[in-house]
């Protein structure tokens, strides 16, 4: 008999599509296929801090529906790690420290037996620590920076470079009308998979990655080397985590008490002006920002989440703790959390993305 009678189930860190298609799965499998009961604990880690009415019991009505529905029904955060945590005392004192075994009295309080927590690096870290103190946890790899080691694909991701490759389309037109060259600075972090991959289905002139360190002439190069075949217009790419050769990426702003305090931004008005002046078209930068968080998930991540929602479930009942669930090509697997926390994955030369770019001779800045 296993001993696993009620699961819990939270997203934490920055929301992506697919969130609501996971816990629909999650809930689905663990009533349906194994009669458990599911305890969604809200607003990631604070909710697992503060308990009480965070804490909430999830039917099969409670999911019906979401599966086409960006964001997450249970909220998020995505600066609160409990081991490392603001808070204030019985005293009303403003104090800092290690809180994380309110979290563990919480869950044991509410009777749960395993925690499947969704997230990307900084959610899974807190993941593995939680784990490290015995809780039973299993974690679902989410972010659409598609920058988690271990698993091929993030769900999210396939969202986000749609999302992405719409508005290059849309700016496309506008570029064309007015001659100019815009710029597009995609979301992604340290990493350059949102910016590649929507730079090749939207059909972009130049693409630049974290992964490449750029130089600017060469981008410029490239433009005006289409222009004397008489093309008017230029699409760059940018990923908001990319730097010049010998340069460093642009911060928009630090965010005290975040588990990654950096938040990137802004290059893409710097490669703009310095476009404008090299090659001697109007230039504009479109920062697609948040936009590629949003919005209802494609079909590929509906279909990502659901497996991902369902596996992570049977992991819990074979007891294959403190892992996360993964894609290996077009199959489901696991990997230990330990291997996953602070490896974060990024573009390789060789893969399709670039070998794809480089063959229609793409502009990527080296
Ligand atoms: O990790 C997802 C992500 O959207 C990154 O692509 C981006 O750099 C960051 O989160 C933005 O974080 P925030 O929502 O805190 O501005």
């Amino acid at each position: 008999m296993s001993e696993i009678k009620r699961i819990g189930v939270m997203t934490a860190g920055g929301d992506c599509p697919g969130l609501n298609a996971v816990i629909r799965a999650v809930t689905k499998t663990a009533i349906l296929k194994y009669g458990l009961e599911v305890v969604g604990i809200k607003h990631g880690y604070r909710g697992l801090y503060l308990g009480g009415d965070n804490f909430v019991k999830l039917g099969l009505n409670d999911v019906s529906g979401i599966i086409s529905k960006g964001g997450t029904i249970l909220y998020s955060s995505n600066k609160d790690n409990l081991f490392d945590y603001d808070y204030i005392d019985e005293n009303g004192n403003q104090c800092h420290g290690d809180r994380s075994d309110v979290g563990v009295e919480n869950l044991k309080k509410a009777g749960i037996d395993a925690l499947i927590v969704i997230g990307g690096d900084g959610t899974l870290t807190s993941g593995r620590d939680f784990s490290r103190k015995g809780v039973k946890v299993v974690g679902v790899p989410k972010t659409i920076d598609n920058d988690l080691a271990s698993t091929d694909t993030t769900f999210g991701f396939d969202t986000a470079v749609a999302t992405a490759t719409e508005a290059i389309d849309k700016l496309r037109t506008t570029a064309e009308s007015h001659s100019r060259i815009i710029v597009v600075e995609a979301m992604g972090r340290y990493a350059g998979f949102i910016g590649i991959a929507s730079a090749i289905a939207g059909g972009a002139d130049a693409a630049l990655i974290p992964e490449i360190p750029y130089d600017i002439n060469k981008v410029a190069d490239a433009i005006k080397a289409n222009r004397e075949r008489g093309k008017d217009f230029a699409i760059v790419v940018v990923s908001e985590g990319s730097k010049p050769l010998g340069g460093d990426v642009v911060v928009s702003k630090v965010i005290e008490n975040s588990p990654d305090p950096i938040r990137l931004g802004g290059i893409g008005n710097v490669v703009a002006n310095q476009l404008e002046e090299l090659v001697g078209l109007e230039a504009r930068a479109t920062i697609l920002g948040h936009v590629q968080r949003g919005g209802s998930p494609t079909a590929n991540d509906r279909i990502l989440s659901t497996r991902y929602g369902a596996y992570a479930v049977e992991l819990v009942m074979q007891g294959k703790f403190g892992n996360m669930v993964i894609l290996d090509g077009n199959d489901l697997s696991y990997d230990s959390l330990e291997n996953v926390i602070g490896c974060n994955k990024a573009v390789e030369e060789s893969s399709y993305w670039i070998q794809a770019a480089r063959s229609i001779s793409m502009c990527l800045g080296d």
